[in-house]
């Protein structure tokens, strides 16, 4: 058999650095051990009744067995568009100002090469969702990052940029409730992120991923509520933690009219769109009853204050997080991620995410999901409280 060599443009994709990390947990299962796996971002929720039922029925209706509009059915961006004004107060012109994706992780990949040549700027968060750096290397594009500071609330501080990254940006990624840190921007934020991207004609992209989880009372706001933000960007939201629906593959972009437009246009190209039954599912779930989704809130907030009141109890010094499914937690003085990650793994049997595997600012942290109950999360207090170094403060 030949063995076909991959192209440079896929050799040049970033390695994927939790690889390892799943591998040993894997062989740890195997072996036998009670493995709680906090390592990954995958809701353990199932999709509310209301939406799977939708789902079925529209099945078997023979309009969704034929191919889709390629840029989806106009009632999908309506249901969006109301979304956003029953949510945020944001009025979108659902034809224009609306595309429908396979997920939030395809617009994400797809944005840079809509936008990019090669050798062009993007601003990226430190630490950050990996699958920035991948739309990124597609579209051969340069990374400069912004460092995600504690003392700075888990923002970047503009002020930092250089004056010739500035000007050479042509994007920047940003997510709130953020994905590892657990912070969420307010208003104010945004609005300087337009002043800055209106200055600088940077377009802004927003993943409001996890858009629908904050806590104690506080709803995450969207980049779209800042005035003027819609000439300067779009946000990417996804159905797939809100509405437990990640295996659905269902999100959108907002925002911008011309930035919508060319992700239609790569989406042309790339596929035809969603089955018709996943999108009248998705209307569902942005229309109907929305009961699950504080619901969801109320179950996440009990577990993030379960596993964070009970770390503190066991003198590990950790701070909550406002939003997304994610503690960051910062790992006892001595220790790299990487190494606490393995002393967790392999003294306690629980699995966290080493920070570094999200930006070189990630170090001093790891990442623990709140997608286990909590009687899995106390017993992974409990394990973890029984290591050396909680034993001796
Ligand atoms: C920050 C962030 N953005 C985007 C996504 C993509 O979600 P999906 O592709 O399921 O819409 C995720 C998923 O884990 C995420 O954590």
């Amino acid at each position: 058999m030949k063995n076909f060599p991959q192209s440079e443009i896929l050799n040049s994709l970033p390695k994927q650095f939790f690889a390892s990390l799943v591998k040993k947990a894997g062989e740890y299962i195997e072996r036998g051990f009670d493995v709680i796996n906090l390592g990954q971002g995958n809701p353990d929720q199932p999709t509310p009744g209301h939406i799977v039922a939708k789902l079925q029925e529209a099945a078997a209706n023979p309009i969704n067995h034929k191919y889709s509009p390629f840029q989806g059915f106009p009632y999908l961006k309506k249901a969006v568009s109301d979304f956003y004004s029953r949510e945020y107060g944001v009025e979108l012109n659902p034809e224009k100002e609306v595309a429908i994706l396979f997920g939030g992780k395809a617009g994400l990949v797809e944005i840079p090469q809509c936008l990019l040549n090669p050798g062009d700027t993007v601003l990226v968060p430190d630490p950050g969702y990996p699958d920035y750096w991948s739309g990124v290397a597609l579209a051969k594009a340069e990374m400069v990052t912004m460092p995600l500071k504690e003392e700075n609330r888990f923002l970047p501080d503009y002020s930092e940029l250089g004056t010739e990254d500035l000007e050479k940006a042509k994007l920047m990624f940003l997510n709130y409730p953020n994905n590892p840190t657990g912070a969420v921007a307010d208003l104010e934020f945004f609005e300087e992120t337009v002043r800055l991207a209106n200055d600088h004609d940077i377009c802004i992209v927003h993943d409001f991923a996890y858009g629908g989880i904050g806590f104690d009372g506080v709803k995450p706001p969207s980049f779209l509520q800042a005035q003027g933000a819609k000439d300067v960007g779009i946000e990417i939201y996804t159905l797939s933690k809100t509405y437990n629906m990640a295996g659905w593959r269902v999100a959108f972009a907002v925002g911008n009219e011309s930035v919508i437009s060319a992700l239609e246009l790569i989406q042309d190209h790339l596929y035809v769109s969603l089955f018709g039954a996943v999108q009248e599912a998705a209307a569902e779930a942005l229309t109907g009853p929305q009961d699950c989704v504080k619901e969801l809130n109320e179950m996440y907030e009990q577990r993030r204050n379960c596993l964070i009141d009970g770390l503190c109890s066991i003198g590990w010094d950790v701070t909550a997080p406002k939003g997304s499914f994610f503690a960051w937690l910062k790992v006892p003085t001595g220790f790299s991620s990487e190494e606490f990650s393995n002393i967790l793994l392999e003294k306690a049997q629980v699995v966290a995410a080493p920070g570094v595997g999200f930006g070189s600012y990630g170090e001093g942290y790891v990442r623990i999901g709140l997608l286990t109950s909590e009687e899995r999360l106390a017993e992974a207090v409990k394990r973890i409280s029984e290591l050396e170094i909680f034993k001796k403060s």
